[in-house]
């Protein structure tokens, strides 16, 4: 798709655009938008990043920007409109140009020959060419493109109709709006493919929910297929959902033009469509001359299957000439040169024996359901978080209940429901304990909350998960300071709180059996490496409630040092990007309190490091550090573009639209609904051109 001189070239424009003046609005839109999408494929078909974010977002909003000014410019395939505004009403069923067919399935090896002798019969012929890819585990969609510009992209439905999510679709930065199918003659073309979402992704998407009260969905498939759905594209938009295309199911030529020589195999054409910008398995794909290298493939595939960062449930088999394929045809529900071979299944059924409740670091009491050991994709699963007692109530479990459960790669294991028809009648009901189960204080439960929580701070089990947390490996990364060693030395009075890592009694330690001098040693080294981490660590390793590795970013970058934010208010602490009042609340409340000032205080004297380096050099220039800005209106005094390079300079930001978290507004002529916004609001300092440019010069 691009050439190395390409990427040279498109590089070296980012950067002088990240500079440019904005004179010739044409062309510089044009060359952002060329800049925008090499940067999104890089980043979202290559994952290999060529732009810093700020860069991207400089170089987006420039975009954006110049788009305000000459509305007449903005078309359909700009970068700018994946971003849609406003809700979806229900979604239109249309109608699929090709039925959306299903695969025939294959388990073992036997299957799959069988598969090949009916292959060989059909196609009249000893040798096939084999196409092998992942057979990935999501929602299946179908997209058009009509002269080069995506049109259409809709679900699978009943296969034959489907919903016409275009607007959800072009969320998915991976997909381009545009593609160059016109060179190769070709005027209308489907493209079918999956959408998934990444494991990790989706883990840290049950994690909200959770904390949110809600149940988890059951795995990373019924995510996509549900975010798919969602009426609010800019929701859609922060789910990260991707895309595998693996099929060109229909195209149309341009009059008098051959059929492109990549579109003579499978192999050739999902290479083609890589070239051409698009998500394809060109990695993962294998071709195979025969049946028995095919089943090699498949079982070694196998043991990798929890490699890849997104779901497989198998892979597909295709035959790889194009012609061979349209000779041998398909049946109502599947084409015959294609054949899934399935991976073992993920689920199993269990019995459920008993429930315990465990008690969190932030007190909350989370019900974890004990079942009959079973095997489920190689490993044995005992133990199941049921999260919290809603989840239980709506799924209806009982003790002695025979439960299905799933394990979906690495994500945690999961009881999708009871089997209700294989009740006996002796089944028990899961009682909730009033008190807490360890140290025995009352349970409350917040109205809107969907947890019991122990409100003992020095419970026991609360004091052992907050160190735990701490030393943790997103946290402070203290190796061996795993949770075995954090609940032994904390039995023994070895260890009672956070600072106290700082300050362990070594030669108790030594005295413990199964301590040498070697893991003395290591433990000692990896804490006193742990001083030097940086800030958002140490705010994540605190465990305030909602705050998130990427919150506690949020908060370290905001300040030089952590004490800073003793004096910031809830009001102050929601003008910080994605910091709602719920955080703002929890994080107010926590450097309040007087006993998480003592803990940053002795974590200080320790050596700890409580300062933001990076923000204190910026603060040397950065006046406007913290400030955010929104131009709006004809600028006479400034470029809009030079004023927001000014700003972001001097350490502020610029925001998009009119809300609570904006500073001020900087009004040029005839500014119109984002003026009256912010006059509403009240909140909002209003500048003239002039009062802005006394404030950035001094
Ligand atoms: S080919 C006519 N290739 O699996 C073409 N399908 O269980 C048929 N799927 O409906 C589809 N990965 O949604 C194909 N590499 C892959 C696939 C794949 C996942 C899905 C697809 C299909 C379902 C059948």
């Amino acid at each position: 798709m691009y050439t190395t001189a390409d990427e040279q070239r498109l590089y070296q424009q980012a950067k002088s655009l990240l500079s440019s003046d904005g004179a010739n609005a044409e062309k510089e839109i044009e060359q952002l938008r060329e800049v925008i999408n090499y940067a999104d494929w890089k980043y979202y078909v290559q994952s290999e990043p060529v732009l810093a974010d700020v860069e991207y977002d400089a170089l987006y909003k420039k975009l954006q920007h110049l788009e305000e000014q000459y509305p007449e410019q903005v078309t359909a395939d700009s970068p700018t409109q994946r971003v849609a505004i406003g809700l979806s009403e229900k979604f239109p069923s249309v109608s699929h140009l090709v039925p959306m067919l299903s695969l025939d399935n294959t388990y073992n090896a036997d299957d799959l020959r069988d598969w090949d002798r009916r292959c060989k019969e059909l196609a009249k012929t000893d040798v096939i060419e084999y196409c092998v890819e992942p057979k990935y585990d999501g929602a299946s969609v179908s997209i058009i493109y009509e002269n080069g510009k995506l049109v259409r992209g809709a679900t699978r439905g009943d296969g034959v109709m489907g919903e016409d999510v275009t607007i959800n679709i072009k969320q998915i930065r991976s997909i381009p709006l545009a593609a160059a199918f016109e060179k190769a003659g070709l005027d209308q073309v489907e493209i079918r493919g999956e959408v998934v979402i990444h494991k990790e992704v989706f883990a840290e998407y049950n994690r909200q929910r959770v904390a949110e009260g809600l149940s988890p969905l059951a795995n990373p498939r019924n995510a996509a297929s549900g975010t798919l759905r969602i009426l609010d594209p800019k929701e859609v938009g922060k789910r990260k959902l991707s895309a595998i295309l693996y099929h060109i199911s229909y195209y149309t030529q341009q009059r008098g033009k051959d059929v492109p020589e990549q579109m003579h195999t499978h192999y050739d054409s999902l290479n083609w469509l890589y070239q051409l910008g698009f998500p394809t398995p060109v990695k993962e794909m294998q071709r195979l001359n025969n049946i028995d290298d095919v089943i090699a493939f498949c079982e070694a595939f196998e043991t990798r299957r929890d490699d890849l960062p997104y779901e497989v449930d198998g892979l597909v088999i295709k035959v790889n000439s194009f012609d061979m394929q349209d000779q041998m045809g398909m049946t109502a529900h599947h084409p015959r040169w294609a054949v899934a071979y399935k991976f073992k299944a993920r689920q199993a059924t269990s019995k459920l024996l008993k429930v315990e409740f465990q008690v969190g670091r932030t007190g909350s009491v989370t019900p974890v359901a004990k079942i009959e050991p079973v095997p489920i994709g190689g490993v044995t699963v005992t133990s199941i978080s049921l999260f919290n007692e809603d989840v239980v109530r709506e799924k209806d479990l009982h003790i002695g209940d025979t439960v299905l459960v799933e394990r979906a790669g690495d994500v945690i294991p999961y009881i999708v429901k009871p089997l209700a028809e294989l009740r006996t009648g002796d089944e028990q009901d899961i009682v909730f304990p009033t008190t807490c189960p360890v140290c025995d204080e009352a349970l409350e439960k917040p109205e809107e909350e969907a947890v019991w929580r122990c409100i003992n701070i020095s419970c026991p089990a609360q004091v052992v998960e907050r160190i735990i947390h701490f030393a943790s490996k997103d946290a402070m990364d203290i190796r061996n300071l795993g949770g075995a060693n954090v609940q032994k030395f904390y039995e023994l009075g070895l260890l009672k709180d956070i600072p106290g890592i700082y300050n362990i009694d070594w030669d108790a330690v030594r005295q413990l059996g199964g301590f040498g001098e070697k893991s003395v040693t290591n433990l000692q080294t990896a804490i006193e490496n742990s001083k030097k981490q940086s800030l958002n660590r140490v705010i994540y390793g605190l465990g305030i409630r909602h705050v998130g590795e990427t919150m506690a970013k949020t908060l370290a970058n905001a300040v030089s040092h952590i004490r800073e934010l003793y004096d910031w208010d809830e009001e102050k602490l929601v003008s910080l990007e994605d910091v709602g009042p719920k955080v703002a609340a929890s994080v107010a409340h926590f450097f309040h309190a007087h006993e998480n000032r003592d803990t940053i205080d002795t974590l200080e004297k320790a050596g700890v490091n409580l300062a933001n380096h990076h923000k204190n050099k910026a603060e040397t220039t950065g006046e406007l550090s913290g400030k955010t800005f929104l131009f709006t209106g004809t600028l006479t005094k400034f470029k809009r573009s030079e004023a927001e390079a000014m700003v972001e300079e001097k350490g502020g930001s610029i925001l998009s639209g009119v809300s609570s978290k904006l500073n001020y507004l900087v009004v040029g002529e005839d500014a119109g609904s984002k003026l009256e916004k912010a006059k509403k609001l009240g909140t909002v300092a209003i500048l003239t051109e002039d009062q802005f440019m006394d404030m950035v010069n001094g």
